[in-house]
């Protein structure tokens, strides 16, 4: 809960969206197409540090076409979820893991640090405003799309001095069309994303503006996501676009590549990790090879994989195909691992577990 130190300034939206709307926004919302009536802003300068706490209406922001966030790409966010708990309260998910790596992607770009708490307590100042727009329909959710830009005006390759922070929340269900079927997943061998010593472990914008060309290419190869491999050898899976990876064995164990850098250190991949562990499967963290992958899968040595993420939540893949691979995993359908760890995350989320874990922070 709140310690209560902060106090925001509130203008009321006087335009908010009607209640009866609101109900029927929130009995389809697809994915980040609907927005809930409030933001939070912050500003950062040099002189003064963090200031100005604001809850607002959602409104443009208005930016001097000459700020640095237009031209060198200033950008870092967060994705996190507020979930509907059966009593009608609400809970975020380890928020305080979003704001350490909101931290950590900051200082990797030369931004202002936002203090962990002040992070946090705008989270929840948001959803507690907004919290009518959370909603209860089986797997939906409340996005939170906390992030921050430097907003100098100029136009030297520098440091910004200033920085607005924004949280902005959008209901949403299910982040693929269609829901739960399969992945298939294009192996980019054109574009990788993160090279070592690079943006990799950033969530930076400029990271997904480098992702969009491989995912271009792989929609036009009839496949849903693009699976990355490591930049230096092409040999190595890391990532999807916007989700880890895991594989599962046989023998019942997991694993999911390492973190080095080039990859981003997702909080669902670290709750899953904890929660196979707590099923009594093995889980490696280990680079996996490319021909590895094919020749398991062809073996039946692998059994599954999936893709997981706020967004994604778990996303069986069901086939890979590439320029040199194109394989099918098990019957191509989702597997049971998948399912198990989706249900004991969503049931933690969802309030319907114990949170064993002390991963909920409840408004
Ligand atoms: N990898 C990338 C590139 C992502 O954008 C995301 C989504 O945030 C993830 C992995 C998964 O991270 P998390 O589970 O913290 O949402
Ligand atoms: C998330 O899962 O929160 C992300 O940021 C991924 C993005 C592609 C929607």
């Amino acid at each position: 809960g709140s310690n209560g130190a902060l106090t925001f300034d509130v203008e009321k939206n006087p335009n908010a969206v009607p209640a009866t709307e609101r109900e029927a926004l929130l009995q389809n919302p697809g994915f980040g197409k609907v927005f809930t009536d409030h933001m939070v802003t912050i500003r950062y300068s040099e002189n003064t540090g963090w200031h100005g706490w604001k809850i607002e209406p959602r409104r443009p922001l208005a930016l001097d076409p000459a700020t640095l966030v237009f031209h060198y790409a200033l950008e870092i966010f967060e994705g996190m979820k507020a979930y509907r708990l059966p009593d009608g309260g609400a809970t975020l998910f380890r928020p305080d893991a979003n704001a350490r790596r909101f931290r950590n992607s900051a200082e990797r770009l030369g931004m202002a640090q936002m203090p962990e708490d002040l992070f946090v307590e705008s989270c929840r100042a948001l959803v507690r405003f907004d919290r009518d727009w959370i909603p209860s329909s089986e797997g939906a959710s409340l996005y939170l799309r906390p992030f921050m830009i430097g907003s100098e005006v100029a136009l030297g390759m520098k440091p910004s001095s200033e920085f607005i922070f924004c949280a902005i929340a959008s209901p949403v269900a299910s982040y693929f069309k269609g829901g739960a079927s399969a992945l298939t997943l294009w192996a980019s061998e054109n574009f990788t994303r993160a090279a070592p010593g690079g943006t990799g472990a950033a969530k930076c914008g400029g990271n997904y503006a480098a992702s969009l060309a491989a995912q271009a290419e792989g929609l036009r190869e009839g496949c849903d996501q693009v699976v990355f491999l490591d930049a230096v050898e092409r040999r190595w899976v890391e990532e999807l676009g916007g989700m880890n990876i895991f594989f599962v064995f046989d023998d019942g164990s997991l694993q999911t590549p390492p973190l080095t850098g080039t990859i981003l250190p997702g909080i669902t991949r670290d709750s899953l990790i904890t929660l196979g562990r707590d099923m009594g499967l093995t889980v490696r963290e280990e680079p996996y090879g490319m021909d590895q992958w094919q020749k398991d899968a062809e073996s039946g040595r692998l059994r599954e994989a999936f893709a997981c993420g706020t967004a994604a939540v778990v996303a069986p893949i069901g086939k890979v195909k590439g320029r040199q691979h194109s394989f099918t995993i098990g019957d191509g359908n989702a597997g049971l691992i998948a399912g198990r760890l989706k249900a004991a995350l969503t049931d933690i989320q969802f309030g319907r577990a114990p949170d064993q874990h002390s991963w909920l922070d409840r408004l």
